[in-house]
């Protein structure tokens, strides 16, 4: 049986939300092949020019599938095939998308033995190696879809919150990457009570201003007091990029994970069109090199693009 799966690309952190929010994209995202073979092993094939480890126990998508066919005691061979389009060290969650179209995939193989809940464990032991900690708010979002809360990881604890429909982010992805495990190194160890005090006013007024559909309040509290000043230096022009993103009409502007993707979010398809225009001339005028992709906020999360059963 083959199986092809697409996983969505995420913006975590939200700004404000350090390790507890996150939201999917519809695209770009992580297009991969699942194949059941005789061999029992896992195999990877990489049909990219992208750098993948070939190593199981070095891959974020094949240490995600060995800890489900751990717990099921199987010795079923997958062959997995990338044909991902966005390197990890991107800021857009590569490495939970494709942990998390691995583990998707092979459930559908296995005709669904497992629940959402265990699929995001699996695919969360999977992005430790990326990162170098357990966080859920890129795997939780490209499995489920829509915009995540992450109350706790141990045990697993995830809220689904509504948010504006025609909100839309625009999001300017750099032609360098920086591996999320050197910028959680570099994060402050403590921060004052003032500056938490100030951080998780605007996460709970984050929260509510999302599911209140209040844009103003969006915009005032897409703010990051501790985690962006640490991260964005390691981002050439961040601050260029964040503020033409800001002038164009964008309600709010951050790193978009561990970087260096920087992420806007606009109320609208058009004014994303006018930021993402206002980025481009950027780009342009100062020569800087990267892509940049629109997308409202996505519902879905993991899908399946095609089944094949040969049997
Ligand atoms: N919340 C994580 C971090 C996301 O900021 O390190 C990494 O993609």
């Amino acid at each position: 049986m083959e199986i092809k799966v697409f996983a969505p690309a995420t913006v975590s952190n939200v700004g404000c939300g350090f390790d507890i929010m996150g939201f999917a994209m519809q695209n770009p995202g992580d297009e991969m092949i699942v194949r059941t073979n005789d061999q029992k092993k896992l195999i990877i094939e990489n049909q990219t020019n992208i750098a993948v480890p070939l190593e199981p126990t070095k891959n974020v998508t094949t240490i995600a599938i060995q800890a489900m066919l751990r717990k099921l005691e199987s010795k079923q061979g997958f062959t997995i095939i990338y044909t991902k389009k966005i390197s990890s060290g991107s800021g857009i969650g590569s490495s939970g998308a494709s942990a998390v179209a691995g583990v998707f995939a092979v459930n559908k193989l296995l005709s669904e033995t497992f629940s959402n809940y265990e699929l995001l464990k699996f695919a969360m032991e999977g992005e430790v190696i990326s990162s170098g900690s357990i966080h859920a708010d890129n795997v939780a979002p490209a499995l489920i879809g829509g915009f995540c809360i992450i109350k706790s990881c141990e045990p697993l604890d995830i809220i689904s919150i509504p948010f504006p429909e025609e909100l839309t982010t625009v999001v300017f992805l750099p032609n360098i990457s920086l591996p999320t495990i050197e910028m959680r190194r570099i994060l402050p160890k403590e921060v004052s009570l003032k500056t938490a005090t100030m951080q998780w006013a605007n996460v709970a007024t984050l929260t509510a201003a999302l599911m209140l559909n209040d844009t103003k309040r969006i915009a005032d509290s897409l703010i990051d007091y501790i985690v962006e000043p640490a991260r964005s230096k390691f981002i050439p022009n961040y601050t260029e990029i964040k503020h033409t993103m800001l002038r164009s009409g964008a309600l709010g502007a951050s790193i978009s994970g561990s970087g260096p993707a920087i992420f806007s979010l606009t109320e609208n398809q058009d004014k994303a069109e006018t930021v993402s225009r206002a980025v481009s001339n950027l780009c342009n005028d100062l020569k800087i090199e990267g892509r940049i992709f629109i997308s409202k906020i996505s519902k879905e999360g993991a899908r399946v693009v095609q089944l094949n059963d040969y049997k």
